[in-house]
């Protein structure tokens, strides 16, 4: 019996443990994810700055729609804040419960960020990317983040 207790005790403290180290994988991973995005767009708006080869740019859209295309799955309720702490530090967050609220609100931005990239990365292809459409691109990210990132 007592052993018995001991196990259910050793398995539950196991159980949880796994978890919280899996959400805080999720946060990490996500954090990580967007913060490549800002470094893909930098280096975006200086190929445009600098009249680089706008092939890199398509090359970078590339590499940046499979973190969109997963997004909705990286945002579990229980990674978000609150129940986290909210902020910049290891183990916080700032991505607003209000994503769990409003699913479908998340997933149309998404989904508008996933175009954006698609449309610049054919204006890319053609060598047509301007400043003015990189703007547009940036405002679909902001767009984003005014609902659901925390300041
Ligand atoms: C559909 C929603 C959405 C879109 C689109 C979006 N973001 Fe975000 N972004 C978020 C959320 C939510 C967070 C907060 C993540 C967290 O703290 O866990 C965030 C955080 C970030 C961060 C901070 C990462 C860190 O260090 O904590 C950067 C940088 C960022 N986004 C860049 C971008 C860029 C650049 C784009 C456009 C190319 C973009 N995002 C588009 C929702 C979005």
């Amino acid at each position: 019996m007592r052993a018995w207790v001991l196990a259910a005790a050793v398995a539950a403290t196991v159980g949880s443990a796994g978890l919280a180290f899996a959400q805080g994988n999720v946060v990490t991973e996500r954090r990580a994810g967007f913060r490549e995005m800002g470094g893909h767009m930098e280096a975006i708006a200086a190929v445009v700055q600098s009249r680089g080869d706008q092939r890199q740019i398509a090359a970078r859209v590339d590499q940046m729609l499979p973190f969109y295309q997963s997004l909705p799955n990286r945002v579990p309720a229980a990674s978000l804040t609150p129940p986290l702490p909210q902020g910049t530090q290891d183990g916080q967050t700032r991505a607003l419960a209000a994503i769990e609220a409003n699913r479908a609100d998340f997933g149309t931005r998404n989904q508008n960020m996933i175009a954006a990239l698609g449309a610049l990365k054919t204006a890319a292809e053609a060598g047509n990317v301007t400043p003015d459409l990189l703007r547009t691109t940036g405002g679909t990210c902001g767009a984003c983040h005014q609902q659901y990132r925390a300041r």
